[in-house]
């Protein structure tokens, strides 16, 4: 079953911006949009945790039609965990989503699915929705296991959780060779990816849920690449990291997304 899904494009800005830098950003990109493209495509922010509160402030003071969260939370629900964000501080800010799972957590803070999966309970606790993040490195896709890899990934982070819980849920797959490399995987393996990750959510979770989950392509997507990712029937937006910095660069991609035919 195929239901209309909204595109989404969501800015990773990953370590990057001061919250000046932050207030400046999400100002122009917004002024650079109309309200029919906010409307097409549902254009969502996602800073470090230090700039939160002044997004927040300018979005909700300007009634923007920008969605924003954060790029991490504590599987946690609050006590002697320091540096750690927990899924509450981040709703008491308003934040509609989450990454979760992203590879540069996997990689360096060694997240394990188990550590993701609790992560994804931790959010939907707080009404957040998570944007989980799959996707392999180059050994696994020179081996030709990428499809396995991914699936595997999905069912570890989703494990327990049932459907009714994960009607909001977006997902991401974002190989990791092609994160911030500039090499973008072609149309044809995102899309291969995707309905792979769809169809499995059909196996496991149902069809009306698999049929209306967003699915993202991340990984180098600039405006240059983003009409062939997003007119594909199982790609549902991108995850923009390095281009989601420059706002008349994430606006163009935004745009892209919005146009009638993606
Ligand atoms: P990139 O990052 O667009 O800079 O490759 C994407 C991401 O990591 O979310």
């Amino acid at each position: 079953m195929i239901t209309a899904r909204r595109p989404m494009i969501a800015g990773n800005w990953k370590m990057n911006l001061s919250h000046l830098e932050a207030i400046a950003l999400v100002q122009k990109v917004a002024f650079s949009l109309d309200a029919t493209q906010l409307q097409r495509v549902e254009v969502v922010v996602l800073p470090p945790f230090v700039s939160l509160r002044s997004v927040q402030a300018l979005i909700v003071g300007d009634q923007l039609l920008i969605g924003y969260g954060a790029q991490d939370l504590s599987p946690h629900t609050d006590g002697a965990y320091t540096g750690d964000i927990s899924g509450a501080m981040l709703a008491g800010l308003g934040c509609q989503y989450v990454l979760v799972g992203h590879s540069e957590r996997r990689e360096h803070h060694h997240e394990s699915d188990a550590a993701i999966n609790a992560k994804l309970g931790a959010a939907l606790d707080n009404a957040i929705t998570p944007i989980l993040c799959v996707g392999e490195g180059l050994p696994v896709r020179s081996e030709g296991r990428h499809v396995e890899y991914c699936l595997t990934q999905l069912d570890g982070a989703l494990a327990g959780l049932a459907a009714d819980r994960l009607a909001e849920l977006v997902l991401a797959y974002e190989p990791v060779w092609a994160i911030g490399t500039g090499e973008v995987a072609t149309p044809e393996d995102a899309q291969e990816m995707c309905s792979a990750l769809r169809e499995r959510l059909r196996e496991t979770h149902g069809a009306a849920l698999a049929g209306g989950m967003r699915i993202l392509y991340g990984g180098s997507v600039k405006a240059s690449n983003t009409e062939g990712i997003v007119a594909q029937p199982d790609v549902d937006g991108a995850l923009v990291g390095g281009a989601s910095l420059d706002a008349d660069e994430f606006a163009r991609i935004c745009r892209l997304a919005a146009a009638p035919s993606s």
